[in-house]
């Protein structure tokens, strides 16, 4: 069994609005309906969790009752961070061996795509993330922000969401880190990183379209690319001529 579950506990205090940006409305939809939405689509996915942020659990069971969502079930409260919120989550799934994908609820432009290559690196890696490579070169700087290293841009990735794991492993690595006290982490494949060093941890390939919704301009950003999607459509066979034809585009939309 493969379950997805939706990061939905934070409140965007970033974007700054009155509510979680995870409800705000992008192309006619809450952000976190058209983030069900590619779940619930996928052949790959069986069951949906949403970890949703506290005070709001109302909102989310509206929108998957509105949108009839048949894979979802359960809408349950988030934690006080993302880890937390990621406990809670595996207590929910319980303890039977499965695949689990974490993925944020405010990346709205998930492709089927990168649901489906999750899913298949998961028979040969006990954890898989996804990233892109860097256009921008990465500093590293200290706390007076002066440089003390540039790495090479080459072996540089940013990463994004879905990370997905056989939940054996996720919760061996969250079972070790909560007898750490210097715990620290803001995403899962950092937990098994640390604490399982030894378990290769595969990437594959995200895509420039599966942005986090984090500072205002994203809203925009991801209601462009969401007409975007939607006038090419039609031609959205193929994910990856599909990235390449708009790559010369996204410079017009981003640009004006
Ligand atoms: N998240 C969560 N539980 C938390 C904090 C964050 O499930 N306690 C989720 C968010 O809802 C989001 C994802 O993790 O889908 C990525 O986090 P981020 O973009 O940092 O979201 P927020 O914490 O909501 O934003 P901010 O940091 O601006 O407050």
């Amino acid at each position: 069994r493969t379950v997805a579950v939706v990061l939905a506990g934070g409140t965007g205090t970033r974007v700054g609005l009155g509510i979680p940006k995870q409800l705000l409305k992008i192309a006619g939809k809450p952000i976190l309906e058209h983030t069900i939405a590619v779940f619930e689509a996928a052949a790959e996915i069986d069951e949906i969790i949403v970890l949703m942020a506290p005070g709001h659990l109302d909102a989310a069971r509206q929108i998957v009752g509105k949108a009839g969502f048949r894979k979802v079930t359960g809408v349950i409260e988030g934690g006080d961070t993302r880890n937390a919120t990621t406990r809670l989550a595996l207590d929910a799934i319980g303890p039977d061996d499965c695949n689990v994908l974490f993925h944020d609820a405010v990346r709205p432009l998930l492709s089927p795509r990168i649901v489906r290559e999750c899913v298949n690196a998961l028979w040969t890696h006990a954890a898989v993330d996804v990233a892109i490579p860097s256009a921008d070169t990465i500093i590293q700087v200290d706390e007076d922000d002066c440089i003390t290293d540039i790495p090479v841009r080459a072996r540089l990735r940013r990463g994004q969401t879905p990370q997905a794991f056989r939940s054996s492993t996720i919760r061996e690595a969250y079972r070790l880190a909560a007898d750490d006290a210097g715990f620290s982490a803001t995403d899962d494949c950092g937990v098994v990183l640390r604490y399982l060093p030894d378990v290769p941890i595969k990437v594959i390939e995200g895509s420039d379209e599966n942005i986090k919704v984090t500072h205002p301009v994203d809203v925009h950003l991801a209601d462009k690319l969401f007409q975007l999607a939607a006038a090419q459509a039609p031609r959205l066979v193929d994910e990856r001529a599909y990235t390449e034809e708009l790559s010369g585009r996204t410079v017009v939309v981003f640009g004006g």
